[in-house]
């Protein structure tokens, strides 16, 4: 048992950005870290072995999650190495911009199948799991899920919106199971996330003229890193926040607040 009080972790998403930083954070807390990917394997097992080489346990395991048998087979696998899950953090997601008249079915189906149904196919294995889990003595939970969403589930995005509708339900699905599933002592939360330096949003950050733009959106004043939503799925895990489940935590330097009205409106 680490200082975090759980045991095992699978992260979807996991051979790099936020899933990478996430992963690596929870393998540095001495957790076993099962490193979920889907096409990225080199990444992957590149991830799985720095967190064993920094005395973590780690395994990189290849299931699409929009899948449910390879949900199934990534979940079998988890348990057939580690035992049991404690923590799952739904992360895998993707992005497949057009505007609205132009946006193919299979551009909106896409974008649903990994974002949403990706999260309730593994948190639907992660809860039967955590139902094996014995309460601890100290009465905190027995299992914890952390949705990787995004600013998006409540800012509106013209372009995006397959991406915003996904993530607008990632936000009813959290506050939904975690009704459900609290008497069980199993919390479900998520973090939603602004403009963080990732593969997603690289064009952007990477063009001196677009980054300036995507400045004006953020108050403080600094497009993030991976580690700034890394540090908040450590502590949303720990028992630290064992009183905290059926929110969202916005990690996005101010994003959400209408930086628009800056001024006078
Ligand atoms: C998107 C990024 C974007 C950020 C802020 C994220 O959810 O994936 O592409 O930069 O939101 O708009």
């Amino acid at each position: 048992m680490n200082q975090l009080n759980f045991k095992t972790v699978v992260v979807t998403g996991a051979s790099s950005g936020i899933g990478k930083a996430i992963a690596l954070a929870f393998g540095k807390q001495g957790a076993n870290v099962v490193v979920n990917y889907r096409n990225s394997e080199k990444e992957a097992f590149e991830v799985a072995e720095l967190i064993n080489k920094n005395g973590g346990n780690a395994i990189a395991i290849k299931a699409d999650v929009s899948k449910e048998d390879e949900v199934l087979h990534l979940f079998n696998q988890a348990i057939k190495k580690y035992n049991s899950i404690d923590v799952l953090v739904c992360n895998a997601g993707i992005q497949k911009d057009n505007s609205f008249s132009e946006m193919s079915l299979e551009e909106w189906q896409k974008v649903f199948d990994v974002n949403l149904t990706g999260y309730f196919l593994c948190a639907r294995q992660a809860i039967k799991e955590f139902s094996r889990n014995q309460t601890t003595g100290n009465k905190k939970a027995i299992g914890n899920i952390i949705f990787v969403s995004s600013v998006h589930d409540i800012i509106p995005w013209a372009g995006h919106v397959n991406y915003a509708a996904s993530k607008g339900g990632v936000l009813m699905l959290m506050k939904s199971l975690a009704l459900e599933v609290a008497p069980q002592k199993i919390r479900v939360n998520a973090i939603s996330p602004g403009a963080i330096k990732t593969n997603i949003n690289k064009e952007v950050w990477q063009d001196e003229e677009q980054a300036k733009k995507l400045l004006k959106l953020i108050p403080y004043q600094r497009i993030g890193e991976p580690e700034d939503v890394s540090e908040v799925a450590l502590w949303l895990a720990s028992d630290a926040s064992d009183y905290v489940t059926g929110t969202t935590i916005y990690v996005d330097g101010g994003m959400t607040l209408y930086p628009g009205f800056v001024d006078n409106g």
